[in-house]
């Protein structure tokens, strides 16, 4: 079928294009070209999907029958994929677990039973719930909303995985939380891709929480993979949360993943029955941190977004933090 990909060249984008081909789809991504091309054989259409004229003038009547959106940023993204792209079969939105009111902290239960976001602040979380309404207001039962949680795997911008592996690498005293119990969840790129690509062909409608189930792994259990696979000496230091937070250890950011024992505990506990049941499927940690770390070893390192930082432990505080020790 005719598959249009908004979005497709950074991250999960392109596994969705990969899985798309594998498939035997007609494949058309629409971006503005400024974070790469999309492999051969795939229609490149360019323009900003904030401009309400720029996709129906780049379709130029080519007429996408399924579309994975995973690039929706802003209401009036949603507005105008749904003004240009009403009729499709099936259109698979990639969402996030922020759209939810409540979470973090959590925890989530069934996808109908928590409420979604409904103010217009102009955030990350209300900007994916009005997107979701947008698009459902067109589309009805052809759309279907991924809420992903952690998305892992090669071609990974965000560095937070990658951080860990890095240092991780680099061998000696590691500083850890101390909680390395924690059940974490995650979800791997190519499996939510590949899963998309279905989503939209089988029309599967409404809410899924995309990620893995609750406990798949723990923190703990993460990082002995990464040493594991990265092969360094790397000595854990573990350092119980309140040390952290004296610090100024900011959770998520500068210990990518962590989060303090009484958040965690509930942010991590997602209900993923349904995503189970439509058949998302959830490959071994292993796997994913072995590929990432593949691909990590040729890749340029990211470089952050304007104004923000990537994640990762500031080289002073890591000093502090194990001077103490
Ligand atoms: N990473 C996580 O853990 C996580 C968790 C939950 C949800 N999510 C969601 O998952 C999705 C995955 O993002 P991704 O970066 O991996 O997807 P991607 O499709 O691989 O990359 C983003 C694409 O959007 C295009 N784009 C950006 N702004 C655009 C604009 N104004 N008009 C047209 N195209 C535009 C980019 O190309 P150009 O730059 O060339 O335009 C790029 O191809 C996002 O919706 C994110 O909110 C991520």
């Amino acid at each position: 079928m005719r598959l249009l990909v908004l979005g497709g060249t950074r991250f999960l984008g392109r596994h969705v294009v990969t899985a798309a081909l594998e498939r035997g789809h007609e494949v058309a991504t629409f971006t503005r070209g400024v974070s790469g091309a999309p492999p051969q054989g795939v229609r490149a259409l360019h323009g900003d999907r904030d401009d309400p004229d720029a996709l129906p003038k780049a379709l130029d009547g080519w007429e996408p029958e399924l579309v994975v959106d995973t690039s929706g940023q802003t209401r009036a993204a949603a507005r105008n994929a749904a003004a240009a792209l009403a009729d499709v079969r099936g259109y698979a939105f990639v969402s996030s677990l922020n759209a939810y009111a409540n979470w973090p902290p959590g925890p989530l239960g069934r996808e109908d039973d928590e409420p979604a976001w409904t103010t217009d602040d102009d955030e990350y979380g209300p900007i994916k719930a009005d997107s979701e309404r947008i698009l459902r207001a067109v589309l009805g039962d052809r759309f279907l909303t991924a809420r992903a949680g952690l998305i892992v795997g090669p071609y990974d911008p965000l560095y937070r995985l990658g951080w860990w592996l890095d240092r991780i690498a680099r061998g000696g005293r590691v500083v850890v939380p101390a909680a390395l119990d924690q059940p974490i969840a995650l979800v791997d790129a190519r499996d939510l891709g590949g899963w998309l690509v279905e989503a939209a062909e089988r029309g599967l409608s409404g809410a899924v929480n995309a990620t893995g189930p609750a406990g798949m792994a723990t923190f703990g259990g993460l990082l002995e993979i990464c040493r594991e696979v990265t092969g360094g000496d790397a000595e854990w230091v573990p350092i119980p949360d309140e040390e952290l937070l004296a610090a100024g250890v900011e959770p998520w950011q500068h210990l990518p993943m962590w989060l303090p024992a009484d958040e965690a505990a509930t942010a991590w506990d997602v209900d993923t029955t349904r995503a189970r049941a439509l058949g998302l499927p959830s490959r071994p940690v292993t796997d994913s941190v072995a590929d990432t770390w593949a691909w990590q070893r040729v890749a340029d390192r990211p470089t952050a977004p304007p104004g923000r930082e990537l994640p990762g432990l500031p080289p002073e505080l890591e000093e502090t933090l194990l001077g103490a020790r």
